[in-house]
């Protein structure tokens, strides 16, 4: 039976996309199989961040069997290993009710992430709804740390767990809100951090996720200690980590 975790904010453009596909690629890179859904209607989806435009073009799909063997005949295969439920699918299986795409998903075996699209709407709920959990994610100023705390509040009103906080693009301003006034804000303690990396623009370029483009970039670290910490393990990047980091980004 797979976990269902959201990733999640009420503002667009913190990094949700950027962080479901590299956490996703860590999680599975630390042995945790993943499966990502594309929630749609994102301004950079999974596909684009993963190099499977193709995707991005409906595709036709008729329905005759019963939801879970429907995605398993749709799902796609990354070169990674982790699979993917494009946002052309998404739309088809939010077709049913919360409840019913719940259960179909709890079937697999993977963990499932959510690439949430921004806003606080009905079919935000709907989404909610179908999770166990969700990873709020925010950037260090005022604006979308009170976004992302209205979305933990929703989180939290619909008897879902708040399974982190993970704050991106930090180190970015010096107007910058430091952790500990945004832990006090959450009444949470922050995950983990990935600092503002221009690694990671690179990355959207080369339609190559950050974590294969340059596993030693400093935003790849900052995802692979928050997979390792979510699976109650260690990751030390080791003392090359900077030499290995030039070298990849001459790649
Ligand atoms: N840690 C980071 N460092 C630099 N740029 C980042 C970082 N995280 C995200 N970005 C950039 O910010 C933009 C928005 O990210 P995205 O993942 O699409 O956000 P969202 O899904 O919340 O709308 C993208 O251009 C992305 O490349
Ligand atoms: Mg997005």
């Amino acid at each position: 039976m797979s976990e269902i975790v959201g990733i999640f904010s009420a503002k667009g453009g913190v990094g949700k996309t950027t962080v479901a596909v590299n956490l996703g690629l860590a999680l599975q890179q630390f042995g945790q199989p993943i499966i990502l859904l594309d929630d749609g209607s994102n301004s950079t989806s999974i596909e684009l961040l993963l190099g499977l435009e193709q995707y991005l073009q409906p595709q036709k799909i008729s329905e005759r069997k019963g939801l879970r063997d429907f995605i398993q005949e749709h799902i796609i295969l990354h070169p990674s290993g982790i699979k993917i439920i494009p946002s052309f699918l998404t739309s088809q299986i939010f077709k049913r009710g919360a409840s019913v795409v719940r259960k179909s998903l709890r079937d697999f075996d993977e963990t499932i992430l959510i690439d949430f699209s921004p806003g606080l709407h009905e079919r935000t709920k709907k989404v909610l709804e179908i999770c166990d959990s969700a990873m709020i994610v925010t950037t260090p100023d005022v604006l979308s740390v009170t976004e992302a705390m209205r979305a933990k509040l929703l989180v939290e009103r619909m008897g879902k767990s708040v399974k982190g906080v993970i704050l991106n693009r930090s180190g970015s301003s010096r107007y910058d809100l430091v952790a500990k006034e945004i832990e006090f804000g959450f009444n949470l303690p922050i995950t983990g951090i990935i600092p503002e990396d221009s690694e990671v623009k690179r990355s959207l370029f080369r339609r190559k996720p950050i974590l294969s483009l340059n596993p030693y970039a400093k935003a790849s670290i900052g995802f692979k200690k928050i997979a390792a910490k979510l699976l109650g393990r260690e990751y030390n990047p080791g003392i090359l980590a900077f030499a290995k980091r030039l070298r990849y980004r001459l790649t």
